[in-house]
């Protein structure tokens, strides 16, 4: 059975009570086998539970297909694990001691009052990683973070509404997640958010430089493809650009790219990993579905299809909500991933791979998304393996996509360079 990241669903799924002393007591019940109640190693759980109906926020390692990658981080999975396999009764014992999750990462949501930032921020105070959860929107954000508050998971959550109060919340952040902006409308395409979004990321990044110039930073608002970029510029404007911690969230292409195909060849969810390469808006968004795991074989008609799906999918949800905003559940979700596997990652865990918009050398382009190994200092390696031995169809999308994505790189570079920003 495979474990990997089906912890998330813990908590959709399940009631989980963690005190302080990161002991959580899991206590709804689905179908399956009975697990045993168990204290010893801080983790009791008095419930039935079958793992195979989980699935959750998953990594799938480019290199080993075999990641372990949840809220819970990897040693609590292996003790989840452990749990669950009667023979391993006295390993439970002794993990005991080194199992307790590790509360120590400081998170801020930028933009949490937001469609994608209140479910964000409710997924991330799940993670037993994390010991402070700020906060921060221009809309009074007091509200969430009251609401969240409650939940009974380890993090301190802290409340900062409008300017005044944006450099407190940066102060000792490790991971600054960005979903503020402007949600696209039946409409308008992610390059007409550019004008508002632009500023907002400016604005917000010269914060994050001055306050927490070390710190992860995940951009979400869109367009991603110039958002970023205006992120890079802005942060080398105040001499603090690190390549290796910023990072474009196109995790929800990859999600949804998994959602899709596994429908599609009827494989288990959580074993489908598709890279997703290129950008992150229409035909820059390249799904590399010759590269699926397990493989898997497309007809022409599927591949087009599929292609097609996964970059227009965010325009499926902006119709459906016919006004009201853009994928907000899904992105959360996606995007809560993401932090969740740059915990890991500044945690120590060795094996963390996700797609992501980052600065590149894998193509002629400056900035281009492909699966990256992340470590503790942020990006360790770009994963070069998945643009080899493209089909046809994929080497000719690739080639067509960049003319586009680096008119939206530019885009964003000559926005920051008109900006003043003082060092
Ligand atoms: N990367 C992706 O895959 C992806 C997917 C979906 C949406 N998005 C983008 O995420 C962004 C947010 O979408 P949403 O649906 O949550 O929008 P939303 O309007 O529901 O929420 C945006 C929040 O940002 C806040 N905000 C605006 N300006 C701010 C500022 N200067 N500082 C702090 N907060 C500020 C608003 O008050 C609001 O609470 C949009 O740009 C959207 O296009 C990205």
């Amino acid at each position: 059975m495979k474990w990997d990241l089906m912890c998330f669903f813990f908590f959709l799924y399940l009631e989980v009570e963690m005190a302080a002393s990161a002991t959580f007591t899991i206590g709804t019940t689905q179908t399956g086998r009975s697990l045993p109640q168990s204290n010893s190693f801080g983790l009791k759980i008095n419930s039935q539970v079958n793992f195979k109906t989980f699935s959750g926020l998953k990594a799938m390692s480019s290199l080993r297909c075999e990641s372990q990658s949840s809220f819970f981080g990897n040693e609590t999975c292996a003790a989840l694990r452990a749990t669950f396999a009667p023979k391993a009764q006295k390993e439970n014992q002794n993990l005991t001691r080194n199992v307790q999750p590790q509360a120590s990462y400081k998170v801020a949501v930028l933009g949490a009052a937001g469609g994608i930032g209140q479910p964000l921020a409710l997924l991330i105070k799940m993670s037993p990683l994390v010991s402070d959860l700020h906060l921060y929107d221009i809309a009074n954000v007091k509200g969430v973070a009251a609401d969240i508050s409650h939940c009974n998971t380890p993090s301190k959550v802290l409340d900062f509404t409008g300017a005044s109060e944006l450099a407190n919340c940066l102060k000792g952040v490790d991971v600054v997640v960005i979903p503020a902006g402007v949600p696209r409308k039946p409409g308008m395409t992610r390059d007409d958010l550019f004008n508002i979004n632009a500023g907002i990321v400016r604005d917000l990044v010269t914060a994050v430089a001055d306050n927490c110039p070390g710190a992860f930073i995940h951009v979400i608002s869109n367009p991603v493809n110039s958002t970023v970029p205006i992120a890079a510029e802005i942060l080398k404007q105040k001499g603090v650009y690190d390549p290796k911690k910023l990072f474009g969230v196109t995790t929800l292409d990859v999600v949804r790219a998994n959602t899709f195909v596994a429908q599609k060849k009827n494989l288990r969810l959580i074993d489908v990993d598709v890279p997703v390469v290129g950008g992150h808006a229409g035909i820059t968004i390249l799904p590399l579905l010759s590269k699926t795991r397990p493989s898997a074989n497309f007809t022409d008609e599927e591949i087009e299809a599929l292609t097609v799906r996964i970059q227009n999918a965010g325009t499926e949800v902006v119709e459906a909500k016919a006004g009201a905003g853009s994928a907000t559940l899904s992105m959360a979700y996606a995007a809560a991933r993401f932090v969740e596997s740059s915990l890991r990652a500044l945690d120590g865990d060795a094996d963390v791979y996700e797609c992501s918009f980052v600065q590149s050398d894998l193509t002629d382009l400056p900035f281009f998304a492909s699966r990256v190994k992340i470590g503790r200092k942020g990006v360790e390696a770009l994963i070069p393996t998945d643009l080899q031995g493209l089909s046809e169809y994929e080497q000719k999308a690739l080639e067509a996509l960049k003319p586009e994505l680096k008119a939206s790189i530019e885009k964003g570079i000559a926005f920051a360079q008109k900006q003043t920003v003082s060092a």
